[in-house]
């Protein structure tokens, strides 16, 4: 059975990110896979000390905060998924908390699928710069991005639009399960 872990940057429960991730875990339960989801702004999560302790390749220096089960769950992970909301054009603060921490998966050993969320309350397009910048940096984490999806315009989003948007989101799921 393929393992899956999503991270939802949003403490919103009913904020886009949750919903999409919602339905990229639908997705990869239908192919038989088990997800768990973890919310970094809802645990405790230390910044990254930047002391290079795990350039030495025994991790990170922090051993005691809820990092240690993210790093084991990681571990056993076939795919991830990040979900990101935009936050003064960039990912939100307690995602970023949670990217830097994942430092000493790099250099990876190998790559798993991940699929990336991205949310804001701007048109699609506005931060397509932004996306193209971030995506390639999951890699040097072992993470090969197979699906982006972008969610504008949060606050007032088409009713077509959030269908389309949920549906790739769920076909997204199914692809990280493969
Ligand atoms: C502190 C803060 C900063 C934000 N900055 C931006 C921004 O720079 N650009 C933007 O388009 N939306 C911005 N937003 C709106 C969020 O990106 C939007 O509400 C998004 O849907 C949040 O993700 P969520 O639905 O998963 O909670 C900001 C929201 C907050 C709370």
């Amino acid at each position: 059975m393929k393992k899956i872990v999503a991270f939802v940057g949003s403490n919103r429960t009913d904020g886009y990110s949750a919903k999409v991730v919602d339905q990229i875990k639908k997705g990869a339960e239908s192919e038989g896979a088990e997800v768990t989801v973890f919310t970094p702004g809802k645990m405790n999560i230390s910044a990254c000390q930047g002391c290079m302790y795990c350039r030495q390749g025994k991790g990170c220096i922090i051993k005691d905060d809820d990092m240690t089960e993210v790093y084991a769950a990681l571990d056993k992970a076939d795919g991830a998924v990040f979900a990101m909301p935009i936050y003064f054009g960039q990912m939100s603060g307690q995602m970023m908390t949670l990217v830097n921490r994942l430092y000493p998966l790099a250099p990876p050993a190998g790559m798993k699928k991940a699929v990336t969320v991205y949310s804001h309350g701007a048109p699609a397009g506005m931060y397509q710069k932004y996306i193209d910048m971030t995506d390639p940096l999951f890699k040097a984490l072992g993470m090969d991005v197979i699906k982006t999806l972008n969610a504008g315009l949060t606050s007032k989003m088409p009713e077509d639009q959030e269908k389309e948007l949920l549906e790739a989101a769920f076909e997204a799921g199914k692809a990280l399960a493969e």
